[in-house]
């Protein structure tokens, strides 16, 4: 099996502090790999490496077996940043167009829309359950529906990996399950590989295949049952808290 992602021995520094330190990570076909990780522990840093949008320093970044360097098929890569959901609300634009401009990438600007495009627009909303919206002004979303209409911009040029960071911030603890259910039938149903930067590790241990925990260092990478077998000291050291805990009170309603 391929892998997506391939991160070698990497190193990452602001002027003066490092952020991330010795990285090894691999993230297979078909996987959905969840990060953790306290604030500042270098989660989003490591996303923008794996995006280009910072450039490497010290090691290596393979994307679909191809050194980043020379990786040219960025439509390949879906992204939904951290900041995504604190859009401008008075934005003049449906759901329709943000998810359309997503599309842009393929087409060029002054492209004009076929019905193919239309439909694939369509296609992406429903995906993320957002079909009946499609009309309605962005501004006018809840947080959460906003949220899916930006994965739906994402999805719309048909990446086989989506990365999204922080995605459930801004969605309220009812609706965060059904967020969870939605990525789980992307990466299950339509075979996208799912990169996720999270908090919310005890509502997605039943969805995620992987887990990172990184805070500077990469505290353990592993499939999800060895995650839940670890022992909790060495999870405590990276969050300062148990967070087995954390896990097992939101699933099974306390330890
Ligand atoms: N552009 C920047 N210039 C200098 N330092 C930065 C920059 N961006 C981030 N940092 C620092 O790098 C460290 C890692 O930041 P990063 O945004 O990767 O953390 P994070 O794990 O995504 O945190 P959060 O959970 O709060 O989103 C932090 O100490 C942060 O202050
Ligand atoms: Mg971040």
């Amino acid at each position: 099996m391929q892998s997506i992602i391939e991160i070698k021995q990497l190193s990452y520094r602001y002027e003066k502090d490092i952020v991330l330190e010795n990285i090894n990570i691999t993230v297979p076909d078909g996987s959905f790999l969840a990060i953790v990780g306290p604030n500042g522990s270098g989660k989003s840093t490591l996303l923008k490496l794996i995006l280009g949008l910072l450039k490497l320093q010290k090691g290596e970044i393979l994307l679909f077996g191809q050194e980043i360097s020379k990786f040219k098929d960025r439509q390949k890569i879906g992204y939904v940043s951290q900041k995504a959901n604190s859009f401008n609300t008075g934005f003049p634009a449906t759901v329709f167009e943000v998810v359309a401009s997503g599309l842009t990438k393929k087409l060029g600007l002054f492209t004009f829309f076929k019905k193919e495009h239309a439909k694939k627009v369509n296609e992406a909303l429903d995906a993320v359950g957002m079909k009946g919206f499609t009309n309605r002004n962005i501004g006018e979303l809840s947080g959460g529906q906003q949220q899916r209409v930006f994965i739906a911009r994402a999805l719309v040029s048909e990446p086989k990996l989506l990365i999204l960071d922080e995605p459930t911030v801004g969605v309220d603890a009812e609706n965060v399950n059904s967020f969870y259910q939605m990525l789980g039938d992307l990466n299950k149903r339509r075979a996208i590989t799912l990169l996720l930067v999270t908090h919310d590790i005890g509502t997605i241990s039943e969805k995620v295949t992987h887990v990172a925990c990184l805070n500077k260092h990469l505290h353990f990478h592993g499939e999800t049952h060895e995650f839940e077998q670890l022992n909790s000291d060495g999870l405590s050291k990276v969050y300062g808290h148990d967070i087995h805990l954390l896990a097992h009170h939101h699933d099974h309603g306390g330890l």
